[in-house]
């Protein structure tokens, strides 16, 4: 499989400014998060990620993703989740409403350990009880592939080694495996050589991206993947947040900036580009800071 250079009708975006954005900023309010949330839920956004149920010692940015949960207005038509990374976890997931979960592990060895404090192999094990409850209350599951490119820790990851872990993660019966580019070092040709490896195990449908630029390669790996056919792309609001076990690592592509190359390729993307940059400009005041997306700040008046 290679680039046809024929795009999709339209893809969907998945927002992950009050989860992977907002993990790695300063601490910001309940209401701020709340704020964010309702406003994206605005924009014609089909899933938010708004929080993560992990340990507060970990990220304590995180630590009131029930209360938001439970205290913010919910648009009907939107899908709100969360991250997961064991039963105590997903109980409390289910505890404040949540729609979805997301498990997530990485394809090296490094990052895994770093990141949730265990083996791959451990985080499969740990996911398998997720998986069954999840199962019972008929909740989707989505898993999220880290160090798909490059490892912090590691060093390169070999495309067969990314295929077999979204491969395990599919079994357990996740419904997508988001492909994450923790560290942002992917370029086009290795983005595609990977994403190659991945189609022969499961089928691109069933595939997401998750591009961090701090190499300013996103948009052009996003651009890649699309040509490859896949049609779900994980973006954050103004370009907030990294990851704060992957050092230096910056944002999520800014969602600002896919939507305006969607808007140019002809995709549909459902999303209205100003209510989501208006959302960013809100959320970056109160964090003091500019939003990273250029086309943010292209539109700011
Ligand atoms: P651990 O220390 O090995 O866990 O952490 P433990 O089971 O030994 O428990 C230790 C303590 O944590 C106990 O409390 C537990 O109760 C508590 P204590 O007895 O010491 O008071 N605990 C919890 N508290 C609240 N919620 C929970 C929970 N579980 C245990 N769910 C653990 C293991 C997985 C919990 C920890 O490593 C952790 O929370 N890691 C999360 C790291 C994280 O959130 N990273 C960022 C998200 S991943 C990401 O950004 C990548 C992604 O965007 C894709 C990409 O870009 O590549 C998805
Ligand atoms: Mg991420």
């Amino acid at each position: 499989m290679s680039a046809t250079n024929k795009y999709p009708e339209k893809v969907t975006i998945v927002e992950m400014g009050a989860r992977d954005g907002l993990q790695n900023e300063r601490v910001v309010s309940t209401n701020a998060k709340i704020n964010l949330i309702e406003q994206l839920s605005e924009t014609g956004l089909s899933h938010i990620e708004v929080g993560s149920f992990v340990s507060p010692k970990w990220v304590p940015q995180m630590a009131d993703s029930k209360a938001v949960m439970e205290r913010m207005i919910r648009e009907p038509n939107v899908i709100y989740s969360a991250l997961t990374p064991n039963l105590q976890g997903f109980e409390k997931a289910m505890e404040s409403g949540v729609d979805q979960v997301a498990i997530f592990t990485s394809a090296s060895e490094g990052f895994c350990q770093n990141n949730i404090n265990c083996s791959i192999s451990e985080s499969l094990e740990r996911f398998a009880p997720i998986m069954e409850q999840a199962k019972q209350q008929n909740i989707p599951v989505r898993g999220y592939l880290s160090c798909v490119v490059d490892c912090p820790y590691d060093g390169p990851t070999s495309p067969e080694q990314v295929a077999s872990v979204a491969k395990d993660l599919l079994d357990l019966g996740c419904y997508e495996i988001s492909l994450g580019d923790t560290i942002g070092t992917g370029t086009p040709q290795r983005v595609s050589n990977m994403i190659q490896a991945v189609h022969k195990q499961i089928p691109i449908s069933q595939l997401a991206v998750h591009f961090h630029d701090t190499w300013g390669q996103a948009l052009a790996n996003i651009h890649q993947a699309i040509t490859m056919g896949i049609t779900v792309i994980d973006t954050s609001v103004a370009g907030l947040g990294g990851c704060p076990y992957a050092k230096g690592a910056s944002g999520n592509v800014a969602t600002e900036d896919v939507l305006y190359m969607c808007q140019g390729l002809g995709i549909e993307t459902g999303v209205d580009l100003n209510k989501v940059a208006q959302a960013g400009w809100a959320i970056c005041k109160n964090l003091n800071k500019q939003p990273s997306s250029k086309v943010s700040l292209a539109l700011r008046p």
